[in-house]
């Protein structure tokens, strides 16, 4: 049998470069060997945009698409919505009598996001998501998750709910493992180190070509270099580190022609720009193909969505049978 491995996005906006380099190429390429299951987050969504629940609606099918344009094959993955699984609901009740407020509070992207939405007082839902994304993960019995950095401590604290939960009740739950994104973080096109929806720096997997070829053109790169003979700095150029991560075999050749100066940035923008295109543009027929027939979209996630009810169904009888929650 295959391991099973669930991940998830919120659906708060389209999904970038940021992600595809950071989780959706491996997702493709795990859905071979993994059972995968894909959950489109719109409950942790509404822990941060709940008073834009029109932002978040479209974004179930955005974020759909997004993954299905780069090659998630609909025949291979569960597609999951969250909201509709009320198995993730009622076991995150039931995990929060093991959850303490202080771990909650001192959850490293707890407090770094708190600081970024500049939430002061916390609300219930948005301190406590990373006990509902412990349901997400154990609903399914899921083995492995694979994630950036910055969900390690939700993955360190799901681990430690269900140790606990086994400890008390008996071997009922899966403990789920990281599976821990080897690629470096891809910065805005501003050189912010992150590429963000919220922080307007991203270029997404549905851009057009003329689209991406602007925002690369008004990336950021060494503003120590002003005339074309001036000798660039790649290592400072934030357009360098796209060519790394989307054009590697002409990686080191570029860094070598920038310090000698014998490229412009008019001219290595331009390369970067049509290489990025020629990889989108498979992505971005796909995506035309299910913009065009949206109900089978809608159908991969009502079917995915009630598989994860039966088998989520049975795992709740699990966790009130142990808890002894029954009549
Ligand atoms: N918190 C994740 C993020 O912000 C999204 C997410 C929700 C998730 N549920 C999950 C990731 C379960 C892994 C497993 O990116």
């Amino acid at each position: 049998m295959k391991k099973r491995i669930l991940t998830g996005d919120r659906t708060t906006g389209r999904l970038h470069l940021g992600h595809y380099i950071g989780s959706l190429q491996s997702r493709v390429k795990l859905q071979d060997e993994y059972d995968t299951f894909i959950l489109l987050a719109d409950v942790q969504a509404l822990t941060t945009h709940f008073e834009r629940p029109e932002l978040i609606n479209p974004s179930i099918y955005d974020v759909t698409m997004d993954n299905l344009s780069v090659g998630l094959d609909p025949e291979k993955i569960t597609i999951v919505q969250q909201s509709h699984v009320s198995a993730i609901a009622e076991l995150t009740v039931f995990y929060s009598m093991l959850v303490s407020v202080n771990s909650l509070r001192h959850n490293p992207t707890i407090k770094t996001e708190a600081k970024q939405y500049g939430y002061g007082d916390l609300t219930y839902g948005f301190l406590g998501y990373p006990v509902s994304q412990t349901a997400d993960i154990t609903f399914c019995n899921a083995d492995l998750v694979p994630v950036g950095e910055d969900q390690i401590p939700h993955i360190e604290l799901s681990r430690k709910i269900v140790r606990r939960f086994n400890d008390l009740y008996g071997e009922t739950l899966t403990a789920p493992k990281a599976m821990l994104s080897e690629t470096p973080r891809l910065p805005g096109i501003d050189g912010n180190s992150k590429m963000g929806k919220s922080l307007g720096n991203a270029i997404y997997l549905s851009d057009d070509r003329d689209t991406v070829t602007a925002k690369v053109k008004s990336a950021l790169t060494d503003t120590n270099r002003i005339a074309l003979t001036d000798k660039g700095n790649p290592d400072i150029c934030t357009v360098n580190v796209y060519h790394k991560a989307f054009n590697s075999e002409e990686h080191a050749n570029i860094c070598d022609m920038c310090r000698n100066a014998k490229i412009g940035c008019v001219a290595c923008k331009k390369e970067l720009s049509n290489k990025l295109n020629d990889m989108l543009d498979p992505f971005r027929e796909k995506r035309a193909y299910y913009e065009q027939h949206l109900d089978e979209v809608k159908e991969i996630i009502r079917s995915g969505t009630a598989k994860a009810n039966e088998i989520g169904r049975e795992t709740v009888q699990r966790v009130q049978a142990a808890m002894k929650v029954t009549l």
